[in-house]
């Protein structure tokens, strides 16, 4: 399914709202972006927006039903059963071994959209600025191809993107990423670094990018496998990698060795100002997209907001593999309010668990080794829910509670107050010049 056929279904299913009238890029979206996250609002999709040739679309993941459907299920919970279910059917030692074979099956043939070559003009993208500080426009739904010089194994990894000028991009790239790991070898060999961005990519293939798959599994058969139809994929213009077919617009480039810059603030889930790293530049090289390209965007800010619902479905990836690596585990929980903050809440069938030795052995799995917080709950201890888990956190004895040197509670138990605030007299503004009833944008239930 391709991000243009995923909104027509979302429109369907009554769960797009299609924002009529002019939008500025600048701060609008945000405001409308951040009411819709916050209260189970719809999918939005800005067709006529001050700043942007073409039209933007946020919130398409932000509810249980919309980050399913995205993957071609009809909960998270569907997803993660059968997912698992899968995983235990697989043979192998670990999860790794079992994901890997379970990705193998044939698919069917994937689809084609046609990309025309357009010259370098980074201008034509949306000049977005989500949050009053930040200096540059931001692409945050990303989904950045590289490899490592003497392979052909591609890694397609989610990561934030900033737009410096209408040759030049910043790439945040994390310690440990997959593109990251590649630009280190890279460098080492004294070459640059091919990289493609896709903007628009399939929706599952949006998600595979940021799952947690261990580096043996490859995104693409990872979303092969969810969308049960392969991908096709054909040679970029100017760089050696090869991009699917189906996507939207596509930024080719290449990283110089030990060229960075400050990406500047950047909004994120914390409530405050984050980003301000310097971060690898991307030189581009080509450019290409169809006729008229649909931007999607997520808006980061605090939370809960739509990429909380990415965290998810991510959660339930992680439960299928603990299935398998860890069965000692029996339950593990992730507010949604708490995503991205590494905390988890777990109960174990040990008896006697010790909470630093199973954050020792949690630590150690490939897609829990963020872990900031780790709360061992009895098993008599009340589910964990959005509205219980802060008093869950205060109540339980410290013994039960493990710490990473950087775990930043009082942030997480939200004790001071966010930078990054809704402008409500914007949002109400806003939803007067457009018409838009305050029931349309915050009521509709995923
Ligand atoms: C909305 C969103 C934004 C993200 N931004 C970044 C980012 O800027 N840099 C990064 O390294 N990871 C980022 N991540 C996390 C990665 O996508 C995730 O760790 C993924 O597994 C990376 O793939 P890799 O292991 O192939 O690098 C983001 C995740 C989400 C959901």
């Amino acid at each position: 399914m391709n991000i243009r056929s995923y909104i027509e279904r979302l429109r369907d299913r009554n769960e797009l709202l299609e924002v009529v009238g002019e939008v500025d890029a600048r701060l609008e979206v945000t405001a409308l972006t951040d009411l819709a996250s916050k209260h189970s609002g719809p999918g939005l999709l800005f067709a006529q927006l001050r700043g942007s040739r073409f039209p933007v679309a946020t919130n398409l993941f932000g509810s249980d039903s919309r980050m399913a459907q995205a993957l071609g299920y009809e909960s998270l919970a569907s997803f993660g059963t059968e997912l698992r279910s899968a995983l235990l059917a697989e043979e192998g030692d670990t999860s790794e071994r079992r994901l890997q074979r379970l990705l193998q099956g044939p698919h069917a043939e994937g689809q084609s959209i046609a990309r025309s070559v357009h010259g370098v003009d980074l201008d034509l993208l949306p000049d977005i600025r989500f949050w009053p500080a930040e200096q540059r426009s931001f692409l945050t739904l990303a989904v950045v191809i590289s490899r490592a010089p003497k392979s052909s194994a591609q890694n397609y990894g989610l990561y934030r993107v900033g737009i410096v000028d209408n040759n030049r991009l910043t790439l945040n790239l994390l310690p440990g990423s997959g593109a990251g790991q590649h630009l280190e070898l890279w460098r080492a060999a004294a070459k640059p670094m091919p990289v493609a961005i896709m903007l628009g990519a399939d929706p599952a293939l949006i998600f595979a990018a940021a799952a947690p798959l261990p580096h043996g599994c490859n995104e693409v058969d990872f979303c092969a496998y969810l969308t049960r139809s392969s991908i096709r994929s054909s040679r970029c213009q100017s760089v050696p990698l090869s991009c699917p077919d189906s996507v939207q617009l596509v930024i080719e480039g290449w990283v110089d060795a030990g060229t960075t810059m400050n990406e500047g603030p950047f909004g994120c889930y914390t409530g405050d100002y984050g980003g301000s790293n310097d971060t690898p530049l991307v030189r581009v090289s080509s450019l290409s997209l169809v006729e008229e390209p649909l931007i999607p965007l997520t808006v980061a800010g605090p939370l809960p907001m739509e990429d909380c619902w990415i965290a998810r479905a991510n959660l339930e990836i992680i439960r299928a593999r603990l299935a398998i690596d860890l069965p000692e585990i029996s339950s593990i929980e992730m507010p949604l309010t708490a995503a991205f903050h590494g905390l988890y809440f777990v109960r174990s069938r040990e008896i006697s668990a010790r909470v630093d030795m199973l954050a020792q052995r949690l630590r150690g799995l490939d897609y829990l080794r963020r872990i900031k917080l780790l709360i061992l709950l009895h098993d008599n201890a009340p589910p964990v829910s959005e509205l219980n888990w802060r008093e869950l956190l205060r109540e339980t004895p410290e013994p039960q509670i493990w710490r990473a040197p950087s775990a930043d509670l009082s942030t997480l138990l939200n004790d001071h107050p966010h930078k990054l605030q809704s402008d409500h007299q914007l949002q109400t503004r806003l939803l007067q010049r457009l018409r838009i009833d305050y029931t349309e944008i915050t009521a509709q239930q995923g």
